[in-house]
């Protein structure tokens, strides 16, 4: 079930490959309706990433009180050469649910003469157009491209890699957005698809005041609360909804026993609305779950990436100790 077009293709010549694993296509009204029919209602946050989300989700890296990219970033400047000299010389680097392309490069600029880059996300348009662009202008770098689901594992062995060791990068503390037990299943998907001498390189955030995350969740710009609230847009656009925004209030809190940032949709007053046909209703003060972002201590990331075959070779967090990167070598039992 895979569709692989070598680099001569015309139509992404500037690709070594392109490997279209065709992942289903999520549907958005049979969750939406499932959630909204739930008890809370809840929303994946999957469905924040259409064109309009994903540009305030971009102008939400550049806020201040969002210091999660930024301290990210710094944190990849600083420890480049150690890096380097983890990864050592003609590495190939993956990355699921590619995006930043900001990061990666900083990764490639501090490695070795990394051999090769795979960039995996499952929109196929804007991840072509971004793998091209990473080469030209990387024009030595093997460079390749996968449309699939990474939360399903990852499948490589077909695929035209460069020999040497491979680096999965999973920056942004995307890991938070999954409850544990699927966090762990992703984790657990990344290394089956490893071999001994393999590594992750992977972003989380850590846990910190209340007061701190729930800024960073609930800016005084309002970007995150657009951004919330982008979603009703969506679902009354392309499913026939009669959500009344101006009625629903962007939250951010703290859930301290699950230790994580939730952002939910709160209604100011009880409204009744339908969705491709059905009809809902919202009490005064209901909430539609939207998001979990989990925050990490290092002991706890450890237990997690433990839980999935994996052992944490090194830690690095910023002096602040907002953000943590870690590496992560699959440990030696089976
Ligand atoms: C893209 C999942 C890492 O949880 O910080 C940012 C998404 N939501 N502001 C995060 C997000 C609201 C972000 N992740």
């Amino acid at each position: 079930m895979t569709d692989l077009t070598l680099g001569q293709s015309p139509v992404h010549a500037a690709l070594d490959f392109f490997d279209d694993q065709h992942p289903p296509a999520g549907d958005f009204l049979r969750d939406v309706l499932t959630g909204l029919a739930a008890t809370p209602k809840s929303i994946p946050p999957v469905y924040f990433y259409d064109a309009a989300g994903s540009a305030l989700f971009d102008q939400i890296t550049g806020l201040p009180e969002y210091y999660v990219t930024r301290t990210e970033l710094a944190l990849l400047d600083r420890i480049g050469p150690e890096l380097a000299d983890l990864a050592g010389p003609g590495a190939v680097v993956i990355e699921p649910g590619s995006g930043s392309s900001v990061k990666i490069r900083k990764l490639l600029d501090a490695l070795d003469s990394p051999a090769g880059y795979v960039g995996l996300d499952i929109s196929g348009e804007h991840l072509i157009a971004a793998c091209e662009e990473l080469a030209r202008d990387y024009p030595d770098l093997h460079t390749g491209a996968i449309c699939a689901d990474f939360t399903t594992g990852l499948s490589l062995d077909h695929l035209p890699l460069p020999q040497g060791r491979r680096i999965l990068f999973f920056p942004g503390s995307t890991i938070g957005n999954f409850e544990p037990d699927a966090a762990r299943d992703v984790l657990a998907g990344f290394r089956q698809g490893m071999r001994a001498g393999d590594a992750i390189l992977i972003g989380a955030d850590r846990v910190k005041s209340p007061a701190t995350l729930e800024a960073a969740y609930d800016d005084a710009q309002g970007v995150t609360a657009a951004f919330n609230l982008n979603l009703v847009d969506r679902i009354n656009a392309e499913l026939k909804g009669t959500l009344d925004p101006s009625q629903l209030k962007h939250v951010s809190v703290w859930n301290a026993d699950k230790s994580r940032i939730e952002m939910h949709l709160e209604a100011l007053e009880p409204q009744k609305f339908e969705v491709g046909g059905q009809a809902f209703s919202l009490a005064r003060g209901e909430r539609i779950h939207t998001e979990n972002s989990h925050k990490f201590t290092p002991e706890s990331f450890q237990t997690l990436a433990r839980s999935a075959g994996f052992d944490v070779l090194r830690s690095w967090s910023d002096p602040a100790e907002l953000f943590s990167l870690h590496w992560l070598e699959p440990n030696a039992k089976a």
